[in-house]
């Protein structure tokens, strides 16, 4: 417990933990102190010297954002020696920075802008003469070095938060700038949005609205678990009242909070129609009289997801999301021996660990959040970061103290070497048949796992307080998964491990509890953004066309088990899934009438939509939504045993693994006008050796009873026999519930 601190600020006393930076405590009362490099998701970079206080007794001004409160001081954060103090300071800012704010994307929320009309500089002093520097294009990001101040906060960012390493500063007195290794960068655009200048800007928004001129909606990122906080920026497109709106950038609260990509640019997905089409509804309606299955993905909010479940309480459907099904076993499993519904961690306890294990998941590109949090963890806390898969993610190579590789299908032996190494005794004692039939001689073998690399981890945790272990998606679908995620409760349970299962697409964690999913479907099925005989579909290409995410108000279930709100950024002239239920007898007049109602025996609370709060207080808490409530659930004796690890199935020969892009996650990214990426297979040349074939060549192979053609694409960086294979423009990949890798024959295009 770190100590109390009781100190004043401009004669009000105020109190702290020790630690608190005087800028943080400040700003978390209510006192306004100007800065221009504090970001307070980093560690202070101290370099722009606007954030100066005084502190009685002390000889000088100080450094609020870097200096530790210390018990009893007087502290002042407004006298004319500060003015003149930050006046001088933004008088040099604006030597080189040409005054363009007329053509520049941010003016009206720029702080250089703003802070000069604070300080009464109406006149510029100081003058030196302009040095020659290139302008930049990094894909999204446009660098300007002649608005640059060079106030560090995009290469903390870079550094820290998203833990690239891209950014760096290129030394030489007034001609630094900032520099991008470009290779290291993963386009998320946090640079661009910690910028407090037009100097690091977005390519695509540039020249292309003034900052007031938009419309500001709050929602949450549908792309992925984390349901990132963020803002649709719109505006109407038209000359007219009846032209269309258009989001034209996503923003965020950056000082607290980040975006990856995804959400980031990966925002105009949303199914524009005319009008209602009456005659498709109607079919669709009789479809879903004639069907006896519902089939859908977890692209869909809560209330849909009750909506669907009513449907089903009342016509008898099989409700169909083997990706979700999948992950609702494996929590049900999980609460058989944890004794509670949910998980004990989150994204704040990743970020805050100081030791952490990734099981079964391509964090970077399942989780992009996660990879932030690790960054955090690493760059704050020192972290050591165990990363667990069949390929080593090289991009994470400045995060991860150890790569541990197993074999493919190898999970279930892996975490129970995990389980052998951090298990408490009481626990073996505990499930006594399982720890003494374990034999980690034969797991060690089929895993390729060394039991030296297990007791290296575990020397790892000598003195460390906040361990925290990810399980990941390639799990959920193991043949195993059940006794794996008792595994994974046991440690939990008789560990300090806090535990967070990474709910596999954006609302899995809502759906899952939500709705009672079947496993088989029946012969009259109905698909809800998954293809079948009549297809309702956000994408465009179904029967009836469905409201995209962003053109919908409800709720996600994030995964830190937080219920948050979405908002529609655009509208939609067409139909949506209530209109159906209400056709078949649900009624209800509205979707969010069903916030309400969702299934407080889940751990939902009955609260109104609009009454869910959406916003960060000063001291930079996100007050959004509600957190579920963790529920006790009643253990079975018989539920509890671990079974014994059974045999590896064989994946010699090629092997896939289903993976997407950084960035490019889905058929709704895939969509945006700013994420290009292509779907291909990228393999090592051990892989290409192994299949045969050759960098850049086009090859094709079976792929869930599909033929699939992919260019297969080179990378040296890879290692192993595994190769990634990206599935964001199959149709149905997110609904895909099957294992993550599959065992293919891959031929030259043209055989
Ligand atoms: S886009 Fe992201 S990774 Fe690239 S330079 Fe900016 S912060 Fe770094
Ligand atoms: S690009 Fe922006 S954030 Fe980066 S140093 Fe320059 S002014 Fe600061
Ligand atoms: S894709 Fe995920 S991590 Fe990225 S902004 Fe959206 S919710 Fe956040
Ligand atoms: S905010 Fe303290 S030096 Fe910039």
């Amino acid at each position: 417990m770190s100590k109390q601190i009781n100190f004043t600020i401009d004669g009000r006393s105020v109190e702290c933990q020790s630690g608190e930076s005087i800028l943080d405590v400040a700003r978390r009362e209510g006192f306004y102190i100007p800065t221009m490099c504090y970001l307070a998701k980093a560690t202070p970079n101290a370099s722009c010297r606007m954030c100066v206080v005084e502190v009685e007794g002390v000889d000088g001004l100080v450094l609020s954002c870097n200096t530790p409160a210390i018990e009893g001081a007087s502290i002042t954060t407004e006298s004319d020696i500060l003015y003149k103090e930050r006046q001088n300071i933004m008088k040099l800012y604006n030597v080189n920075h040409p005054l363009q704010c007329g053509v520049c994307d941010k003016s009206g929320e720029c702080d250089l802008q703003n802070k000069t009309t604070e300080f009464d500089l109406a006149e510029q002093t100081f003058a030196t003469q302009e040095q020659k520097r290139k302008k930049k294009k990094w894909g999204v990001l446009s660098y300007d070095p002649y608005l640059c101040i060079m106030c560090e906060k995009c290469t903390s960012v870079c550094n820290e938060v998203v833990g690239s390493e891209a950014l760096y500063i290129k030394p030489g007195g007034y001609k630094s700038v900032i520099d991008n290794h470009f290779g290291d960068c993963i386009q998320c655009g946090e640079c661009i949005s910690v910028c407090p200048v037009g100097a690091m800007a977005s390519s695509d928004f540039k020249y292309n609205s003034n900052a007031w001129e938009l419309q500001k909606v709050p929602s949450a990122c549908a792309h992925c678990s984390s349901a990132c906080n963020l803002e649709y920026e719109v505006k109407h497109s038209g000359i007219d009242s009846s032209g269309s709106s258009e989001i034209y950038r996503v923003t965020n609260e950056d000082d607290f909070d980040s975006l990856c990509g995804a959400g980031r640019f990966g925002y105009d997905y949303e199914n524009r129609v005319a009008i209602k089409d009456e005659k498709a509804f109607n079919s669709a309606v009789e479809a879903f009289k004639n069907a006896d299955t519902i089939k859908f993905n977890s692209m869909i909010t809560n209330e849909e997801a009750l909506i669907l479940q009513r449907l089903k309480d009342k016509n008898g459907y099989r409700l169909v999301n083997e990706e979700a099904r999948n992950y609702q076993n494996f929590m049900n499993s999980y609460s058989s021996v944890s004794g509670t519904s949910l998980y004990s961690g989150d994204l704040q306890a990743i970020k805050d660990s100081d030791y952490v294990i990734t099981l079964g998941s391509s964090v970077s590109r399942d989780n992009p959040m996660i990879r932030f949090a690790l960054a955090t963890a690493v760059n704050i806390n020192r972290a050591n970061v165990a990363y667990l898969h069949p390929i080593e993610d090289y991009k994470l190579e400045n995060l991860v103290t150890q790569f541990i590789r197993y074999e493919v299908g190898s999970e279930e032996g892996v975490m129970a070497m995990l389980l052998e190494a951090f298990a408490s005794d009481e626990a073996k004692e505990e499930q006594k048949a399982f720890f003494s039939e374990l034999d980690m001689g034969y797991i060690s073998g089929e895993s390729n796992v060394n039991e030296d690399e297990i007791k290296n981890l575990k020397s790892k945790m000598l003195r460390k307080k906040s361990p925290v272990i990810v399980i990941g998606a390639d799990v959920m679908a193991h043949p195993s998964s059940s006794n794996i995620a008792k595994m994974v409760a046991l440690l939990e349970k008789s560990s300090e491990f806090k535990v967070v299962i990474i709910p596999t697409n954006t609302n899995t964690l809502g759906v899952s509890m939500i709705c009672d999913l079947d496993s088989e479907e029946g012969s009259s099925v109905v698909g809800y953004n998954v293809h079948a005989a009549t297809t309702l579909c956000a994408l465009g290409d179904g029967d009836l066309d469905m409201p995209a995410l962003n053109q919908q108000e409800g709720t996600f279930t994030s995964i830190d088990k937080r219920v948050v709100p979405l908002n529609a950024a655009l509208p939609h002239a067409g139909y949506e899934l209530n209109d159906i239920a209400i056709a078949l007898g649900v009624e209800s007049e509205e979707t969010i009438n069903y916030t309400s109602e969702l299934p407080t025996s889940k751990g939902f609370k009955s609260v109104e939509f609009d009454s869910l709060e959406n916003y960060y207080t000063n001291g930079g808490e996100a007050i959004r939504g509600y957190l579920l409530d963790n529920k006790k659930i009643k253990t079975k004796k018989a539920d509890e045993a671990i079974s014994n690890i059974t045999e590896l199935e064989d994946y010699n020969g090629s092997v896939i693994y289903s993976v997407d892009h950084i960035s490019q996650f889905n058929t709704f990214t895939n969509k945006t006008h700013q994420i290009i990426d292509k779907a291909n297979l990228i393999g090592s040349e051990q892989f290409a050796m192994a299949a045969k074939i050759k960098g850049g060549q086009k090859v094709k192979f079976m792929f869930n009873g599909k033929e699939i053609t992919r260019v297969f694409n080179l990378d040296s960086h890879l290692k192993g026999t595994v190769a990634r294979h990206s599935t964001f423009d199959l149709h149905d990949s997110t609904s895909s519930g099957k294992y993550r890798y599959t065992k293919v024959q891959i031929q030259e295009e043209g055989n």
